[in-house]
């Protein structure tokens, strides 16, 4: 195929993807077709915490076979949208089941503006969703509680359920349709990534894989283990995985299983040959002290990648990916009013929930008079579960060339001891 070729025929794909977005529905085959809603404009999930550069969808499915059957609805602002889409592309009433993966309001947000219109219909979920979903909307709906293995039939096929308990909630979990071998994994799997193209094979590969990876790190990274055991147990399961549809971003058809492997790899105390420096600074002192530490670094080892981060300036969830990926982090902060910079307090709260394992550290700062900071900064790297390798540097008032060559001294001895 000639460029030109090959440029039509990506023109038409799109065009027929942003046709089949303006129907709302997307057929992924004869059975299934997606439902939900590609969010462009998402810059913040989880109220401002994480956020989301790239938009994010919320991606629900309806099945239809001898029975029809939808899989989780999309976040609440978008539900009178949901529900007027989806009734082009079905009488609700045809609508025999709900399944609710998940009961986070990202899924489970048009329930209600759904349930108006067909309020008996049953939902199949984990005991624990019943709790989430009542404890958010207070209605006392048809739930139909379900545990891994429990099947469902449509009819010439079969839904099996398979409890996902904390990836990344207790009442998570993901649906495998028979037949069709579609696995609708909810979370797991998710990337907050909007895309017109739907699909893994038609996107930027390096796009993706940042934002997958991005998504694990902050979301499912402190539930590794688990994430390890559910795994081998999908693998013992032996289905046979032919597409896995995720509640967020693209969804996975070309070598679906390249996925799996990569979350085996991510829950396996992943690192790479990275360090990643994190720091804050009131008056330059102690980003000079990041920037000579990294000087010792590299000129120790040219091979290992060195990252810098204001956190000042740096996005938290950005970091926390960077973080996941180091086999050790310095984090340096001036000493302000006996403690740290409230960035550097912050970037450290969440690195203590993300569970890290396996991972060195070791703290800095500069000071002009009582100088806790590295102190403080190292006991909640320790408490956070990092091996501390020294007891800090600490730089009175603005570092001089000798100060900084102490710092890169620090920075050599710092990769010596990884
Ligand atoms: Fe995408 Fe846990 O909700």
């Amino acid at each position: 195929m000639d460029s030109d070729e090959n440029e039509y025929s990506w023109k038409v794909i799109f065009v027929t993807m942003c046709w089949e977005a303006f129907k709302m529905g997307v057929k992924l085959n004869d059975t299934v077709t997606w439902v939900g809603k590609i969010d462009w404009e998402l810059r913040k999930f989880h109220g401002e915490e994480y956020s989301t550069q790239r938009g994010s969808s919320y991606n629900a499915y309806l099945v239809r076979d001898e029975k029809t059957v939808l899989i989780d609805t999309v976040w609440a602002p978008y539900d009178q949208e949901f529900v007027s889409k989806l009734k082009q592309e079905i009488d609700l009433k045809e609508i025999d089941y709900i399944v609710a993966n998940h009961g986070e309001v990202d899924h489970s947000g048009s329930l209600a503006e759904l349930l108006r219109e067909i309020p008996d219909t049953p939902i199949y979920c984990t005991q624990n969703a019943v709790k989430s979903i009542k404890g958010q909307y207070h209605q006392d709906w048809n739930f139909k509680t379900v545990k891994t293995g429990d099947k469902l039939s449509l009819g010439s096929k079969e839904l099996v359920f398979i409890e996902m308990a904390m990836l990344h909630w207790p009442d998570s979990m993901a649906t495998f349709l028979t037949g069709d071998n579609i696995l609708f994994s909810n979370d797991a799997f998710g990337q907050h990534y909007a895309s017109e193209m739907m699909y893994n094979d038609l996107v930027d590969q390096a796009e993706l894989y940042q934002e997958a990876l991005k998504y694990y790190a902050n979301i499912l990274a402190p539930f590794s283990k688990l994430a390890d055991n559910k795994l081998k147990e999908i693998s013992r399961m032996n289905l046979p995985i032919k597409m896995i549809c995720p509640s967020h971003g693209i969804i996975w058809r070309d070598n679906p299983l390249q996925i799996v492997e990569t979350y085996s790899k991510w829950a396996d105390n992943y690192q790479e040959n990275q360090i990643t420096i994190i720091y804050d600074t009131m008056w330059n002192g102690t980003r000079r002290m990041a920037e000579s530490i990294a000087e010792g670094i590299r000129q120790t080892d040219p091979a290992v990648v060195v990252k810098l981060y204001n956190m000042g300036k740096a996005d938290n969830t950005a970091v926390i990916g960077e973080v996941f990926k180091s086999k050790a982090i310095l984090v340096g902060s001036s000493t302000i009013n006996k403690g740290v910079l409230s960035s550097i307090a912050a970037i450290l709260e969440e690195i203590h929930g993300m569970s890290f394992k396996n991972k060195k550290a070791a703290a800095f700062g500069s000071y002009g008079w009582s100088g806790e900071s590295p102190k403080i900064i190292a006991a909640r790297l320790t408490e956070s579960g990092f091996t501390v390798v020294n007891d800090g540097l600490k730089m009175l008032w603005n570092p001089d060339e000798q100060a900084l060559e102490e710092c890169k001294d620090f920075g050599r001895e710092f990769i010596a001891k990884l």
